[in-house]
């Protein structure tokens, strides 16, 4: 069991079945990202790490997922369940195959991924563009093809791709491109639509060069459940970093993920790390900004709490549909206004024509607060702003704030988030131009 290669016949059948869906799929698909028409909107799931890191097996696996269907999760958009590091033995086998551990998984890993696909689920899988994953086990550096074509052989759906131990291959964004472009082709070369996740921690500028071969690429160093802190693990405060590091705060990973907006599309999103709603230590108030933040601009939404042991009130958060509509939905990529002090204003156009935008005011101070959201900071025009009314409807609360002109006044909780959806109540064609519009995703 723990032995094995790549049986060629299935191969190829499986060549032959994807051979006809590909195409397919490409013509589907509405920008040139990767070319594998995946993550049309950013992916949804549940991820091992954050909870079990390398405390995994089929149990917790399969598990995880039974609890994702049970909470109905499945059904607001949350699809893969990913397998983290640390499911390998140390040794390739006698064909360069990487082997899974055969005590963590017993029944092997094709069939763990049909137990997940029998419930409609996706199965993700994990190695690195190194020598060794971070956990040191196998990397896939220089056995790029060989491991791609083992994951689509034993279904995988979803690949998140590492960079430890990447002996010295990166610095520039040619030499990192270059790493991971390998991984690109040789999972399109399988023929098996498997989304391609990215995960290098923002080294060399992934959002300049990732956008054509990758689904997604994390732009920071790890996250860690807590607010906002300065951590000479995570050492930088702006997306050009040298050492990402881990231990990022949530406010630390918002403020580098500013400026990056403008670099996702369809099918090609900025990665702001797992979440971790549903972790120790941040607030009810903590939680809502940052899984708001996430929807707005439009990361992964990956779960990472223990899912088996779900909280009503991570479940609230979780499955509050009108900020996933955020992230799946009609609206363009999240981007910030401004960052006055500890306030920030956050904005989403709509991509429909309708006139419609998203309004988020982040108070990351430690006092509750009276903000005014003044319309000039989210319209160009004054005079095309002096004639617009809003329909405002607060996203947590669902309260309906009535018409609104020139100004918004709304009270923020500390370390929390006030987010509207205001709906345009005139003529669309007369709809004022957002201050900092800058495309996004192609219009619907
Ligand atoms: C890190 C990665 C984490 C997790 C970990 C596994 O590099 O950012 O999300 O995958 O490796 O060892």
């Amino acid at each position: 069991m723990s032995r094995r290669s790549l049986s060629r016949g299935r191969a190829n059948m499986l060549h032959r079945g994807f051979r006809i869906l590909l195409p397919l799929a490409i013509l589907l698909r509405s920008t040139d990202a990767v070319d594998n028409g995946l993550a049309l909107t950013p992916q949804m799931g549940w991820n091992t790490w954050n909870t079990f890191a390398c405390n995994i097996n089929e149990g917790t696996i399969i598990g995880a997922a039974k609890a994702l269907k049970k909470l109905k999760l499945d059904e607001y958009g949350y699809h893969y369940v990913v397998m983290d590091d640390c499911w390998s033995l140390h040794e390739r086998n006698a064909t360069g195959y990487l082997q899974y551990d055969p005590a963590k998984f017993p029944k092997g890993i094709k069939r763990l991924a049909d137990e997940i696909h029998a419930m409609g689920l996706g199965f993700g899988m994990y190695s690195s563009a190194g020598k060794m994953t971070c956990g040191r086990y196998p990397g896939s550096l220089h056995f790029e093809e060989k491991d791609a074509d083992l994951f689509a052989e034993w279904g995988v759906d979803y690949l998140k791709y590492d960079n430890c131990f990447n002996e010295g291959q990166s610095g520039t964004p040619l030499i990192s491109f270059e790493r991971y472009e390998r991984m690109s082709k040789a999972l399109n070369k399988t023929g098996r639509p498997i989304l391609y996740s990215m995960c290098n921690w923002g080294e060399d500028s992934p959002w300049d060069w990732a956008p054509t071969i990758a689904n997604s690429w994390r732009m920071s160093g790890d996250i860690v459940n807590v607010f906002d802190r300065y951590d000479d693990r995570c050492p930088c405060e702006d997306y050009i970093c040298r050492l990402p590091g881990h231990h990022c705060s949530i406010m630390n990973i918002i403020n580098k993920a500013a400026p990056l907006g403008q670099k996702a599309h369809t099918g090609a999103w900025n990665d702001l790390d797992m979440l971790e709603v549903g972790n120790d230590n941040l607030d009810y108030e903590e939680q809502k900004l940052h899984f708001t933040i996430w929807a707005m601009v439009k990361s992964p939404l990956i779960m990472g709490h223990d899912i088996m042991h779900t909280s009503d009130q991570t479940l609230e958060i979780l499955t509050n549909k009108d900020i996933i509509d955020l992230s799946q939905g009609k609206w363009g990529v999240g981007f910030r206004s401004y960052k006055r002090g500890k306030s920030q204003l956050w904005l989403q156009d709509s991509k429909d024509g309708s006139g419609d935008m998203v309004v988020a005011v982040i108070n990351n101070g430690d006092q509750e607060r009276g903000l005014m959201i003044d319309f000039a900071d989210i319209f160009l025009d004054e005079w095309d702003r002096r004639k617009v009314e809003y329909q405002v409807t607060d996203l947590w609360t669902k309260e309906d704030l009535g018409l609104v002109k020139d100004e918004l006044k709304v009270k923020v909780k500390p370390h929390g988030v006030f987010v509207g959806r205001l709906k345009f109540t005139g003529d669309p064609k007369m709809k004022p131009k957002t201050k900092k519009f800058h495309g996004g995703p192609d219009e619907l």
